[in-house]
């Protein structure tokens, strides 16, 4: 595998001075690097290794400072002063600065830390849909609304304005793209990662790394991305947050790190740490995963900081750890870089101890400092900590919007249109109704102005609920009714009687904001009365169009059979109602597809790459199928071809055919190409995607597709862990178009 970090060895004297040296610095850099660490003390080198929450240097109780915020002289001299910590994270709590406070904030920060230490911080936010904790910066979907656009173009351009918005408050460091592969549906944090495929979340957390990092890091429009969380955490067994997961290493190795190791080939300068545990080891323990995997065989040169008071969790919930200390030298000597402290203040001191106990070599101590440095020079913030808003006009501009816009319109999927009651017939009077219909939580999740996002609905005032989006689209045709809450009875009775008055419902079902702990759920049904709001409609004999705003599957069988449309709306963001009004009036052709699989029954998760044992006699039928999602125009497909039906090793095979956009509207379109190994050494998936493109056509205009597959495409992890290619059969299916291809 790929080794780069690169030591380099004096062979003339025997007190050997080994210097760390990274590939994405100049020698130069490196240089000065080397230069830092061996000017920095050892408390100084423990506080670079310490990342806390900003709270820490505000007046007022953590978590609930005075609003406004009141920096505090006192806590900026202890924290950055005397504890000499070297990275901050977050937002003050309960406030939602603009750019220039935040410059302010983060401007007395790096003058404290330049006047102790000479060492920029480096500050850290999760800017995962737009710089959620920024004021008036561009929100947009959540990354599974992303990755149902299918538009990796797409996705990057967004990562670009998260970065140049980022940069606007002078915040140099995004915790995105999130690579976790959400395989467990009622995970709470599957709306956070790019779905079910680890191809999908490959692809897209590529396209949003290289946004946010593009080709020049130091770039005033760049930030550094934190990939996270390495790895596993997206496959908790019992589907609640930070629980363990099992993961044989073959699975381990074509799921979980395949996405992270081209990542690393991209040049990300840094990574977080998977909360939770695999087999039994918490992964913030784990040596063989932070160690002698990522760093040996996967050649990560950057920093590796921890979860959320992570190494703490290690003796308080995980158990493996007797005390801080011990948790402290298990995570150090596992791999670990940076510790997110969040709210304490006593991990520096630990690791001076260790130190000096003889537990930990300052050699090891070096190394990840290091690294931190190593990032903080590849950001140029030795040179340059703080930027001027007024040198970001596009901060929350027009030209943004348009983007989110786009990411709003491309994510909902829409999943029925039987007898096609959508587009929304002119003059039809419509019943608004349900408890998703009017709210911006349920359009835009956790991460949105705070870390549950409860307080969408006051900052994003500006934008569209559901039914004031469906109130503009069709103006004096819209009735609105809650009749139910998320799970509380409000008047289901006047819904009935509203619904008699209207020609077609437009039924808003579906979840409320979360994320980690708050966001477990006992159960994918949804609470019973948004079921007892539906059936009580559903007697009326009036058209529905069921909408399911959600992070995550939340099953909806029964009403999704007995309504004419449904539309799935994964958290598309402020501009989502818009996006759905569009498409309920056929202003907007919807293109979206499914990048998870829908359930149809609580105990049938089975997802799409599933073997073939699992669907034997029809027991696999989810309720839509991975990569499902319909347009108001109908694209043909034709012509499949193969450059040659012999794959060869060292070979490229060309995939093509003929798309053709056989309706009467423009509409964009995702091609799938998947593969499946007829037979092989390990039980086969039925089948894997290998390739996606997403095209636009005019009515009647027809493009021609060409995937270049090789056989590296078609690999697996085999009975001894390793890649490999097998020859033999493999049938090659786009859309609904087949063809067999022999290796
Ligand atoms: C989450 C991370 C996040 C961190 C900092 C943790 O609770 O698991 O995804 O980056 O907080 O906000």
């Amino acid at each position: 595998m790929y080794y780069r970090v690169i030591w380099s060895f004096c062979l003339l004297c025997c007190t050997c001075v080994r210097a760390q040296t990274f590939s994405f610095l100049s020698e130069e850099q490196n240089a000065f690097v080397q230069q830092e660490v061996e000017r920095l003390t050892l408390k100084q080198k423990a506080g670079q290794m310490t990342q806390v929450a900003i709270d820490l240097v505000f007046e007022g109780p953590t978590y609930v400072l005075t609003v406004p915020p009141v920096l505090s002289e006192e806590r900026l001299n202890r924290v950055v002063g005397e504890l000499e910590i070297g990275s901050i994270l977050n937002h003050p709590s309960r406030t939602y600065p603009t750019p220039a406070e935040f410059r302010e904030y983060i401007g007395a920060i790096q003058e404290k830390a330049m006047a102790t230490t000479g060492v920029p911080v480096l500050y850290g936010q999760d800017a995962i849909h737009g710089v959620n904790y920024v004021r008036g910066a561009t929100l947009y979907a959540q990354p599974l609304g992303v990755a149902a656009t299918f538009d990796t173009t797409l996705a990057r351009e967004l990562a670009e304005i998260t970065a140049y918005e980022m940069k606007a408050a002078s915040i140099p460091w995004n915790f995105s793209p999130a690579m976790d592969v959400g395989r467990q549906p009622a995970w709470p944090r599957n709306y956070e990662s790019f779905g079910e495929d680890p191809y999908v979340n490959k692809l897209f957390g590529l396209a949003m790394l290289r946004g946010y990092q593009g080709d020049n890091v130091a770039d005033s429009t760049k930030v550094a991305a934190c990939l996270k969380h390495f790895t596993g955490y997206g496959s908790p067994l019992s589907g609640r947050d930070r629980t363990p997961a099992y993961l044989p290493e073959r699975q381990l190795r074509e799921y979980y790190l395949p996405q992270y190791q081209a990542a690393i080939d991209a040049g990300a300068l840094s990574m977080m740490i998977n909360s939770g545990e695999i087999n039994g080891v918490p992964v913030h323990s784990s040596k063989e995963l932070l160690t002698n995997i990522l760093r040996g065989e996967m050649g990560f040169e950057g920093l590796l900081v921890s979860d959320w008071q992570d190494v703490r969790y290690l003796y308080e919930r995980h158990m493996v750890a007797r005390d801080l200390k011990e948790a402290v030298r298990m995570a150090i000597d596992a791999g670990m870089d940076m510790s997110m402290t969040a709210v304490t203040t006593d991990f520096p001191q630990v690791v001076v101890e260790l130190v000096q106990e003889g537990q930990l070599t300052e050699s090891r101590i070096d190394t990840s400092v290091a690294r931190i440095l190593a990032v903080k020079v590849a950001l140029g913030l030795y040179d340059k900590y703080l930027w001027d808003p007024a040198s970001f006009p596009d901060f929350g501009g027009e030209a943004h919007g348009r983007r989110a816009l786009q990411a709003a319109e491309e994510s909902i999927v829409l999943l029925k249109n039987d007898g096609l009651p959508l587009p929304i017939k002119p003059e039809q009077r419509i019943l608004v109704v349900g408890p998703t219909s009017d709210n911006m939580r349920s359009l835009n999740g956790g991460w949105t102005y705070s870390w549950q996002g409860q307080e969408a609905d006051t900052y994003l005032e500006e934008y569209h609920t559901i039914r004031e989006a469906v109130e503009r689209e069709f103006p004096g045709r819209v009735t609105y009714t809650e009749g139910v809450g998320f799970d509380t009875l409000v008047d289901i009775d006047r819904a009935v009687s509203l619904a008699r008055a209207s020609d077609i419902i437009v039924l808003c079902v579906g979840e409320l904001s979360y994320t980690e702990d708050p966001g477990n759920i006992s159960s994918l049904v949804l609470p019973a009365v948004q079921r007892r709001l539906f059936t009580a409609l559903d007697s009326l004999d009036k058209p529905i169009a069921l909408i399911m705003a959600a992070g995550r599957p939340r099953l909806m069988t029964g009403m999704a059979n007995r309504s004419e449309a449904v539309l799935f709306a994964p958290y598309p963001g402020p501009r989502g109602g818009d996006a759905i009004a569009g498409i309920l009036s056929g202003r907007v052709n919807p293109s979206g597809r499914l990048p998870l699989t829908y359930p149809r029954e609580p105990n049938a998760l089975v997802l799409y790459d599933h073997k073939p044992t699992e669907a034997r006699n029809g027991t696999y039928n989810p309720l839509f199928e991975f990569g499902y999602g319909l347009s108001y125009t109908d694209f043909t497909y034709a012509d499949l071809e193969l450059s040659s039906r012999v794959l060869n090793p060292d070979d490229t095979m060309a995939v093509s055919l003929r798309v053709t956009n056989a309706g009467d509207r423009a509409g964009r379109h995702s091609v799938l190409l998947y593969s499946s190994d007829l037979v092989a050494s390990i039980t086969p998936s039925v089948k894997r995607l290998r390739k996606f493109t997403k095209l636009h056509l005019e009515p009647g205009e027809s493009q021609t597709v060409s995937f270049q597959l090789t056989p590296e495409d078609l690999a697996f992890v085999g009975r001894d862990n390793e890649w490999v290619t097998e020859p033999g059969t493999f049938r090659l299916m786009v859309g609904g178009a087949g063809g067999g291809v022999r290796l």
